[in-house]
């Protein structure tokens, strides 16, 4: 069985301060081993501080992104290496926010995906369909595509260790969470497509979706299926809302 994964996408947001409550808040109630597996994905200059929280609990972290290369003259940029020296196991790649306002391209996120792997961090590998792709019927089209590039550049297998987030551009941020239906088709389609090449695999791929995760509807978007948790941004900055998140994942 696919164990249950919720993870906080944080964005932007955070101080030294809030984030301290949070995570302490987060530890007190999401340490529990044998419950959903629990994952905060912090800004890069609060790594430490969730290291120092969250070190030799069950409670994992991550960052929101990761450069494609290893190291190098590239100002700004992140590696994964880096990401593993302050203990993360996560690191999200290719959000529809990095696609849309910086320009991450389909090759340039299965490049990430592989930086990630090679710096032993799992990569959260975001697809998602924006609102007029959706009305054009082209959803399938669109998301298999961006699954597709890294199937293609880092091959099947590189599945085993990494998970899929289905996160429909037009669900994120706004308070429309797509129906358990509506992401039970999509998640249903991605492991399909990832069956076709390993169907073993597919079956134990965690697939999240993300967009408008709050308490109110967890339990039903992860009673579906396919549907292996959430990737949570606004209530992940809610210690009551992630925590309730997290419960409701480990009692789907
Ligand atoms: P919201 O939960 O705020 O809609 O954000 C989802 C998201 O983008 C997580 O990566």
């Amino acid at each position: 069985m696919r164990r249950k994964l919720v993870a906080g996408n944080w964005k932007m947001h955070g101080s030294l301060a809030a984030n301290q409550r949070l995570l302490e808040a987060v530890r007190e109630a999401c340490g529990e081993p044998g419950g959903a597996e629990c994952v905060v994905c912090v800004p890069f200059p609060y790594l430490a501080q969730a290291a120092s929280v969250l070190g030799g609990t069950p409670v994992a972290w991550g960052g929101q992104n990761v450069s494609e290369h290893d190291s190098g003259a590239y100002t700004g940029e992140v590696s994964g290496a880096m990401l593993r020296d302050f203990g993360c196991r996560y690191a999200i790649v290719g959000h529809s926010e990095r696609r849309s306002l910086y320009g991450e391209r389909d090759s340039q996120v299965a490049a990430k995906f592989q930086a990630a792997q090679r710096a032993g961090l799992t990569p959260i590998l975001c697809v998602g369909e924006t609102l007029e792709e959706r009305n054009q019927g082209a959803t399938e089209e669109v998301v298999g595509r961006q699954l597709d590039a890294v199937l293609n550049n880092a091959g099947v297998q590189a599945f085993a260790a990494a998970v899929l987030a289905y996160e429909p551009v037009w669900a994120i941020g706004t308070g429309h969470n797509a129906t358990p239906a509506q992401a039970q088709t999509v998640h249903e389609i991605l492991r399909a497509r990832v069956a076709k090449r390993d169907e073993a695999l597919a079956g134990s791929l965690s697939i999240l979706y993300g967009g408008s995760v709050k308490p109110a509807n967890a339990a039903e978007l992860f009673a579906m299926p396919d549907v292996d948790g959430g990737l949570i941004g606004g209530a992940s900055l809610v210690a009551e809302d992630f925590i309730a998140i997290c419960s409701a994942a480990a009692n789907a």
